[in-house]
């Protein structure tokens, strides 16, 4: 249950503070990073001893080994 993602940024991304709970995406394959948007829900099913890389344009899965 490993992923495999790409980051271009070469810097910080400043969050400023909230009056409600931010949610920072551990995951990821957010399409909205640094903040979750959900696409968490696809990894349940992945296999713990695998690692996975995800299509940043479908959000499908592809077991790499
Ligand atoms: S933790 Fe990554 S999308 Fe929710």
């Amino acid at each position: 249950m490993a992923r495999l993602v790409k980051f271009e940024a070469t810097g910080p991304i400043k969050i400023e503070p909230q009056d409600k709970p931010i949610f920072v995406c551990a995951c990821g394959i957010s399409r909205k990073f640094p903040f979750c948007d959900g696409s968490h829900k696809s990894c349940k099913g992945e296999d713990p001893e695998s690692t996975y890389r995800y299509d940043p344009d479908t959000g499908e899965a592809v077991r790499i080994d």
